[in-house]
């Protein structure tokens, strides 16, 4: 099983560009089932979630081409509308699918996807939104059958502003024939790059990146040729690697808006950060001042995705940080592992309580998930001697070539 090797102590010096956001490809590849004409998405990441979903609308009848960072979809032979239970399981995001292939095929069969890594994660706010658009839904054998044919665009409120429940409600009404208006939808970046794809493929949306979305259903949706936005995850992931060795890194390819809360707080905690239009640098001398009280919430909150690397992060501050996970119900499996490494980090229920040490030790430790594997590395890169991550799999679900990147900026990082 391939795992990083790391010395750490190295500083981190130099210029990277950032990948394209998984977390808007994936969405973005199941809008292009709208159309049957010809889609481009340019800035794709080669990961292994983006390639999973591939396959999935591949099966479905959709032609697909990736030619580097550029994929080109063409699903005017889609003639499937059921999601195998297997890939549903391999890829908790088949359920964006959801929304498309009922919006494109009026009927839709996804098996549950099931809990992941980092908790349960139900679907039943996605459940009851497409009711309301009045979806006949029949759940049997684990699969969730769905028939709209006659889909009715209305007013509907999110009881949480899911991201995944509002991806699929915008993209059940984009073809529709009424307007749908969406209160409480999930803000995210990602939400915007999907308002945008959906709009240059002719659908009249707007109010993304507010809490509140109007969807005006229009009957045909044509081809388009798009670029997603950049990966704020991986760009804040970076970010926090250079404030954990110390360095000067600049970030290209980035939206510094969609940073703002872990900009401010990496600017506080002592760290010199340097804002142009689509570029971030960042200074640190690795001195790190703790946070005080972190609470993780939705959009513009601070991201849940990047809890676990700033818990890395605070375990070598000077006093004490406490992390407060309000967003997933299992997301401190990482804490035991950084604990072997000499951190000091008591979890309660929902809180973290960090006790900032000098230095880490270095370790064998064992990615669990995407995020708690990717603050293991950065852990690892601020420990003195060898530390291993194993079960790299799990990181390499949402970076591209880390350790390629890692190395590029300075560190002695090796995948084996
Ligand atoms: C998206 O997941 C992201 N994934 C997640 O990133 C991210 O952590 C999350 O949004 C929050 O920002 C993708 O975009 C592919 P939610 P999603 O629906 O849509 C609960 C990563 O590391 N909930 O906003 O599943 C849910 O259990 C991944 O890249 C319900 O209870 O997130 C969670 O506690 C991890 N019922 C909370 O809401 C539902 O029907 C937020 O979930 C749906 C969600």
């Amino acid at each position: 099983m391939p795992k990083y090797i790391i010395n750490g102590g190295k500083k981190l010096i130099g210029e990277i560009q950032i990948q394209g956001a998984k977390n808007a490809v994936l969405p973005l590849l199941a809008a292009a089932l709208l159309t049957d004409e010809a889609v481009t998405i340019r800035n794709c990441p080669n990961l292994v979630d983006v390639n999973n979903m591939i396959r999935i609308i591949s099966a479905l009848g959709a032609r697909v081409v990736r030619t580097g960072d550029i994929i080109q979809i063409t699903s005017d032979g889609l003639f499937a509308h059921e999601i195998p239970k297997h890939q549903a399981k391999e890829l908790r995001s088949s359920v964006f699918l959801l929304g498309s292939v009922l919006g494109r095929m009026k009927k839709a069969k996804v098996a549950y996807p099931g809990g992941c890594d980092i908790g349960l994660r139900p679907i039943d706010l996605h459940l009851k939104a497409l009711l309301e658009l009045n979806v006949r839904i029949v759940e049997k054998y684990g699969y969730i059958n769905c028939d709209a044919s006659n889909m009715i665009p209305t007013a509907l409120t999110l009881d949480y502003p899911s991201v995944g429940a509002t991806e699929n409600v915008m993209l059940l009404a984009a073809i529709s024939n009424g307007v749908t208006a969406l209160a409480n939808a999930a803000r995210e970046p990602e939400i915007v790059d999907l308002q945008n794809f959906l709009n240059s493929m002719g659908a009249k949306i707007s109010g993304a990146g507010t809490s509140y979305i109007r969807i005006e259903g229009v009957k045909h949706l044509k081809g388009a040729d798009y670029t997603a936005m950049p990966d704020r995850i991986v760009a804040g992931t970076y970010l926090i690697a250079t404030a954990i060795c110390g360095g000067c890194v600049d970030l290209v390819n980035v939206e510094p808006g969609h940073l703002q809360s872990l900009l401010s707080k990496l600017m506080k905690s002592g760290c010199d950060i340097d804002i142009k239009a689509n570029k971030i640098s960042i200074t640190s001398n690795g001195n790190i001042q703790a946070f005080g009280i972190v609470e993780t919430q939705p959009y513009p909150g601070y991201p849940t995705d990047l809890q676990a690397q700033l818990t890395a992060l605070a375990t070598v501050a000077n006093g004490t940080t406490i992390i407060s996970e309000n967003i997933f119900e299992n997301r401190y499996k990482f804490v035991p592992e950084l604990n072997k490494m000499g951190a000091q980090v008591m979890v309660k229920g929902k809180f973290a309580f960090v006790t900032g040490v000098s230095k880490l030790t270095g370790a064998e430790t064992y990615a669990m998930d995407l995020r708690g594997g990717a603050a293991l590395v950065l852990a690892g890169l601020n420990a003195e001697q060898t530390t291993v991550v194993h079960d790299i799999h799990h990181i390499e679900r949402g970076y591209e070539e880390l350790d390629v990147v890692l190395k590029k900026l300075g560190c002695d990082i090796i995948r084996l």
